[in-house]
């Protein structure tokens, strides 16, 4: 028996009862490590969920990796991917027929419905089509976020899911991290008192934003979606769920200030690779990104077999808009980003996106009548007005059995493995973030993005 189920069958109970229901373990005065039990609803999977993927690109590739790891629970059998690239990897990794190897999501529903579910892992702009498409099908849906990119589109599918009964689970993966469960859980036992105000902060870093929101697949909101839903939905569905309060108004402000024109330094070419002048003492050079410290390259699709790595990366940066100048990009999404939200009872929330930073993890500052709690997603620390002391909760995210390497604080994996609770036992309420519950959070997006371009304070109405 491991330490971790030791832990578990004594059912140890540690001082007060703000620790006292979940595994844990104590690593110094008042400082635990904990993981979130599994819930008591989920059961052993009779036979595995059956998906098909639509997108196998970043998100598509996490959430499969799930199926390998836990064959027993999930299988995909069946890929829709116009990258040949990356249909070939998919499908070897998963061992799928050439029957059920599609070029694009259209190619999969004109066949007869061939899986329990689909994960709609898609650009932004195709997720409400498919999903539609997928839902009067019959398939259960693991979709990513945000559901889409208009109000009426995110309106519509929910209207859907509840009319054909479908399971749909948005990836609101933050929900299932265990840092935010303990948070939530935490203010839900009154560990604070009532909840007066939160200050909730994502830093993006500075080469993440210049990576995915100036060169990357997001950096042009109106061909995918506006920054605070293609990044922040995740802040804004976060800061709800945990205070579990309705919001009522909010208010946005915000801009692109340096990534533009104006700003590209004198000897800067189009390109980092075209002989710039300055790319040396850039720090958001592409060459010393994906060249130099070989990070984020998995966006490039170069063969792991490759006799010459960094030739095929800088022919890549050559090519595509990973190798461009910052400064010369179509792209316009704000580089920084304050949202406040005013929410039922009284509580207010200040939001903000950063894209200057040198690091990232979202921080959070929650303030109560009689305690506060301060986190960073590494730890949470409690503080108690009443006898002045301090706890620290430390999540045990990267080594939750079986759940080394999933993402978000061990979100990515935690969701999927609810989905295939929820799907095989027919029952959406073993998810956290299921559609119907996912959608306010999209609308506060949609008002905070109206606010900050028309200068007005939103109203959220669900
Ligand atoms: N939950 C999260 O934390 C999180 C994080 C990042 C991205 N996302 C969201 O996940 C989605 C996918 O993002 P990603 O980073 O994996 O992007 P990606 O570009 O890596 O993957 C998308 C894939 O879809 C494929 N595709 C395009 N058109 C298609 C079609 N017609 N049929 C089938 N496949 C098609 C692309 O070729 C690509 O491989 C986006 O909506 C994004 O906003 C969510």
């Amino acid at each position: 028996m491991n330490r971790r189920s030791l832990l578990k069958n004594l059912s140890i109970t540690f001082g007060s009862t703000l620790v006292s229901t979940e595994v844990i373990a104590k690593l110094a005065e008042d400082t635990y490590s904990y993981d979130i039990p599994t819930p008591s609803l989920h059961q052993s999977v009779a036979k595995p969920i059956t998906v098909i993927t639509l997108g196998a690109g970043s998100r598509g590739t996490v959430y499969g990796n799930y199926a390998a790891a836990f064959p027993d629970q999930l299988k995909v059998i069946g890929v829709a991917e116009p990258n040949t690239f990356r249909n070939d990897r998919y499908a070897k990794k998963h061992q799928i027929a050439d029957t059920h190897r599609f070029n694009t999501w259209e190619d999969v529903f004109k066949q007869p419905k061939l899986a329990d579910a689909v994960i709609i892992s898609m650009p932004d702009d195709l997720h409400y089509e498919p999903c539609m498409k997928a839902l009067s099908m019959g398939y259960d849906i693991l979709l990513e976020k945000p559901i889409a990119p208009t109000e009426k589109e995110c309106r519509d599918i929910l209207a859907l899911a509840k009319k054909t009964g479908r399971i749909v689970a948005v990836c609101h993966v933050l929900r299932y991290a265990p840092y935010f469960v303990k948070m939530k859980e935490l203010i839900a036992k009154g560990a604070i008192g009532e909840v007066i105000s939160i200050q909730h902060f994502e830093p993006i870093e500075h080469t993440h934003m210049a990576h995915s929101y100036v060169r990357g697949n997001w950096h042009n909101s109106k061909t995918t979606t506006p920054i605070i839903l293609a990044k922040s939905c995740h802040d804004l569905d976060i800061i709800k769920w945990v205070i579990n309060k309705r919001s009522q108004k909010i208010v946005a402000m915000g801009d692109l200030k340096w990534f533009r024109k104006e700003n590209a330094p004198q000897g800067s070419t189009a390109r980092c690779t075209d002989g710039c002048a300055v790319e040396r003492t850039c720090p958001y050079s592409a060459i010393k990104e994906y060249i130099d410290r070989n990070s984020r390259t998995f966006v490039l699709d170069i063969p792991e077999n490759v006799n010459d790595r960094k030739a095929a990366i800088r022919e890549k940066l050559e090519t595509t808009n990973y190798g461009r100048c910052v400064y010369r990009m179509e792209n316009d999404q704000p580089d920084h980003y304050v949202t406040s939200i005013q929410f039922e009872d009284s509580v207010t929330a200040n939001f903000s996106m950063e894209a200057f930073t040198a690091y990232h993890g979202r921080r959070t500052r929650i303030m109560g009548s009689m305690g506060d709690l301060v986190g960073d997603m590494t730890e949470l620390v409690h503080h108690d007005f009443i006898t002045r002391k301090e706890t620290k909760f430390i999540p045990k995210a990267e080594d939750v059995e079986g759940y080394k390497n999933s993402g978000h604080g061990g979100g990515d994996w935690m969701l999927v493995r609810d989905f295939v609770q929820a799907v095989s036992q027919r029952d959406p309420s073993l998810l956290t973030s299921t559609i119907d519950d996912s959608i306010e959070s999209h609308i506060m997006g949609f008002m905070a993005e109206k606010s900050r371009k028309e200068g007005k304070v939103m109203a959220v109405k669900l």
